[in-house]
Order: C-alpha cells, then structure tokens, then sequence
C-alpha cells in the first residue's frame, strides 16, 4: 500500500478539520505556540509532504530549505506575509489561503472596533462595571456621529469594499485609495471616490481605515508624518496586520491628542502590545479576533485543509492557491 502523505498542522484546530486530514493523510498536531518561532518550524519540516501552518507560523526561506518533500503549504489566513513566497517558487511548492469566507465577518469585526471608537463603548462600561455610573448626564461619555462623516479605505479588496458597505449603511460617505480603481458598478453603487494621493485620503478622512496586504511597500505606510496629517478627531482602524503602522509612532500621537482614537485588532509584534498603546487614550484594542466566528474560522480551516487534500491526494475539494 502507498504510504499516505505527511502533513504537520501547527497546531489543534476544529475536530471537523482534523478529522478530515486524518481520513488522508498522516497527521501530526503541534501545540499551539510551538511553531511560532523559524528555528522549531524547520526541524520539524524535514519529512513532510505538506503544512498547514497558521498566520503566527515564520515560514522563511530557511524553513522552506529544509523541507525536501514539501508539496504544499495551506496558510489559515487570507494574509500570507508569513510566508516566503519567492522561497516557495523555487522549490515548486504551491500555496494556498483562505479568501472570501472571513470578507462579511471581518467587515462586521472592524464595524464593532468602529463604534466601539467612535462611541467610546469600552471606557463608558469600565466606568459602570467600576461603579462609577451615577445616572443619565447630558454631557458624559460624548461620542462622534458616524453619520456624514467620510470613510477612507486604504486597500479595497473584497473586506474593505465589504467594510463600505457597512458604512454606506451608516450614511457614510467612502474615500478609496488602492492599486487600481475598482469596477464602475461597485464604485457607483457605494458612490465611492478613488484618491489616488495616500496623503490626500489621509488627510480628508474622518476615520481612516486599513484593509491591505503587508508587503515590502506597505511596511510602516502609516507612519508618523501620515499620523500627523490626519484629521484632529478623526479615529484610526487596523483589521489588516500590524507593521502596516508604525505602532510607537501612533502610540505617541494617541497620547498628544492629535487623533480621536484607534481600533486595533493587529499588532507589530504580535502578541506583544506596545506598551504606549495600552495607556493611550482612546485605544481600543482586540486580540486579533476581528475574523473570529465559529462559521467563518470553521470554513477557514476548512478550505486550507482541502488544499492539502487537493494537492497531495488529489482530491476536488474548495481550495485557493496564491496567485492562481
Ligand atoms: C487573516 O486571515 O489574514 C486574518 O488576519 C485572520 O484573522
């Protein structure tokens, strides 16, 4: 009998996914965390046939040197910045991830870090939950209206067209900045504005909202001169990955006043907080969880699994490969 294919998985996920990879493959389960770091990854690499590693997971060119039968590498993520791409084209390992089944739930988890922002959600239940609520007061815990206010999205893919959405709902009026300019219709139906100056989305945005790729050019985008020209009282929104800002610059600004505030659901240095960013006023911050619905981190799983399956048992299962 043909030996099955090697597959690591990281770490634990959903008994329906494992089962699945076991019904084909020979499967081995890390702990969770125990791949966080390059080193422990490519010693367990050497023998396996394929990975399904998670976005915390370094898959650098090292990694991928020391995996000789590697075939393919399913990231439980739609962001791939972990990975070595070039790495992976010259040894002819495909990769795969996760879009379209997390587009509507981390839309809806960045509309939750939206008001949470603007309507200063988390400050006003610490004060209750600290005894501090002594009744209905014309002036307390003032928040900002959403309504009328401008939108600017930088990164209009599938999550920030469905962010807009959302925010078009809220009687918002959306500012896009992006590679290229989205399709006619999409763009009419959001009554949507390309700006294809950085500076001037920056600049006109009343919240600023983040929903691209990390990649060698987006490293630090919004640094301390973009943080400088925005708006006074406008509010920042990061549901893409954290070096995307330079962290210790915004934790500065957040502590001068010169922003209303910020959604965070990403980090520099995950999971380590910049230590600014805990004390600064008007921070809201979340544990990376803006995809996090059982149905969608499920699908997730679901679809980097069947990539597995679709390249080393070639099976026809729901999958996507990077740059297919
Ligand atoms: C992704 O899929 O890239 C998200 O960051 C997971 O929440």
């Amino acid at each position: 009998m043909p030996r099955k294919p090697r597959v690591l998985l990281t770490e634990p996920v959903f008994e329906e996914v494992i089962s699945l990879l076991q019904n084909h493959t020979d499967l081995v389960i890390g702990k969770r965390g125990e791949f966080n770091n390059a080193q422990s990854l490519a010693s367990a690499v050497k023998n396996i046939d394929g990975l399904l590693c998670m976005l915390s997971n370094p898959v650098t060119a090292d990694v991928i040197n020391e995996a000789k039968n590697l075939n393919v590498i399913a990231n439980y993520a739609v962001g791939y910045n972990n990975i070595d791409i070039s790495a992976t084209h010259s040894q002819g390992i495909k990769v795969a991830n996760t879009p379209g089944v997390l587009t509507e739930t981390t839309a809806e988890g960045t509309f939750a870090l939206l008001l949470a922002v603007s309507r200063r959600l988390n400050e006003a239940e610490n004060a209750l939950r600290a005894g501090r609520f002594d009744g209905w007061h014309p002036t307390g815990f003032l928040g900002t209206e959403l309504s009328g206010k401008s939108l600017g999205i930088v990164g209009m893919g599938r999550i920030g067209t469905a962010f807009a959405r959302l925010a078009r709902a809220f009687g918002m009026q959306i500012l896009y900045h992006n590679r290229n300019r989205i399709n006619t219709n999409t763009e009419r139906e959001l009554q949507a504005r390309f700006v294809v100056n950085l500076d001037e989305l920056v600049s006109q945005s009343d919240v600023l909202s983040l929903h691209c790729p990390l990649t060698s050019e987006t490293h630090h985008l919004i640094n301390e001169k973009m943080l400088r020209i925005m708006k006074p009282g406008s509010i920042l929104l990061n549901a893409s990955r954290g070096p995307v800002v330079d962290e210790a610059a915004l934790a500065a600004v957040l502590h001068q006043g010169g922003i209303r505030g910020a959604g965070l659901d990403v980090y520099e240095n995950e999971p380590q907080i910049h230590p600014d960013l805990l004390t600064a006023p008007g921070a809201v911050l979340l544990p990376h969880i803006t995809s996090a619905t059982y149905e969608t981190r499920l699908k997730m799983g679901m679809l980097a699994a069947g990539a597995v399956l679709h390249v080393l048992c070639n099976l026809d299962m729901p999958c996507y490969f990077v740059e297919d």
